[in-house]
């Protein structure tokens, strides 16, 4: 397992990494490396119970005490973040940021191995859906401690994929308010109005996942009786073009990626 990783870019995806690698049982040494003093300190301070945890606002010398350099800095800043770095051809680089091909990673990072890979935020409670390619077995089992890895066919994938597991993720919230809103304006209490919407989608993954010999359309079958409330609710929702609009908007986020 690798133990000594260093982070280019302590913000937001970086924590929730960190938060998730902090609730398994290893002892990583961390190196984060980021512009700004006093947020490396608020963060070193706070992992340091579980981890060796050294801060630095240089990347070169995170990527210099590092087996796996994590690169989680926004998109634009990505090249000032790498340019100038000397890596060796024994290490690996993870990259989290979106859009940055396996080409123009290896530009800056070669003799290193590049390895693109997609966490979202519940990598925090080591749920999350995790992409990655190519293939990588030491970054493999390093994120298989976050969540579920998944390993792409080829890396042309990797933007539809970025736009269900990063977009899509992020859409089920919007969802999630806007059906718990309505619940609580018919006189149900929010508190309970928020834990209903959340438990019936946690009931229907459940149900997803325990009857994987059914598609997911079998499923909606068994479930929209004719006549009932489940069809009838659905024939609006198709009328409206709701449903359509889910793979309509993730075909237009995966072009903007593309573009
Ligand atoms: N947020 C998510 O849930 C999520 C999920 C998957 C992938 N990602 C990807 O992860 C990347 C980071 O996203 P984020 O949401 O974590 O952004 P963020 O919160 O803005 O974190 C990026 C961090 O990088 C730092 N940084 C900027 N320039 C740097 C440099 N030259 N060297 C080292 N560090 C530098 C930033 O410092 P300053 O703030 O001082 O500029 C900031 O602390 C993005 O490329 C995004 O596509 C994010």
């Amino acid at each position: 397992m690798i133990k000594k990783i260093g982070f280019i870019g302590v913000g937001h995806i970086a924590h929730y990494m960190l938060t998730g690698f902090a609730r398994t049982e290893n002892n990583f040494e961390f190196i984060l490396a980021d512009p700004d003093q006093d947020n490396l300190s608020r963060v070193s301070k706070q992992f340091t119970p579980q981890f060796k945890c050294a801060v630095t606002l240089d990347n070169q010398r995170a990527v210099d005490k590092s087996e796996l350099i994590i690169l989680a800095v926004r998109p634009d800043h990505m090249e000032a973040a790498l340019a100038g770095l000397t890596f060796r051809p024994d290490q690996l680089v993870a990259s989290v940021v979106a859009g940055a091909s396996l080409n123009l990673l290896d530009r800056f990072v070669s003799p290193a191995k590049p390895i693109r890979v997609l966490p979202i935020s519940c990598v925090a409670i080591n749920k999350s859906p995790i992409l990655i390619f190519p293939e990588n077995q030491p970054v493999q089992t390093l994120f298989s401690l976050l969540g579920q890895v998944h390993v792409l066919p080829d890396e042309t994938t990797f933007t539809p994929g970025t736009a269900l597991v990063g977009a899509f993720y992020a859409w089920i919230f919007a969802l999630m308010d806007e059906t718990a809103g309505w619940t609580a304006d018919q006189g149900i209490d929010p508190t309970v109005a928020r834990q209903l919407v959340i438990q019936t989608i946690e009931g229907a993954c459940a149900m997803a996942s325990h009857q994987k010999e059914k598609s997911l359309i079998q499923i909606w079958d068994t479930l929209a009786t004719p006549g009932g409330i489940s069809e009838y609710g659905a024939k609006i929702l198709k009328e409206r073009g709701c449903l359509k609009a889910w793979p309509d908007a993730l075909e237009a986020v995966t072009r903007k990626m593309e573009s």
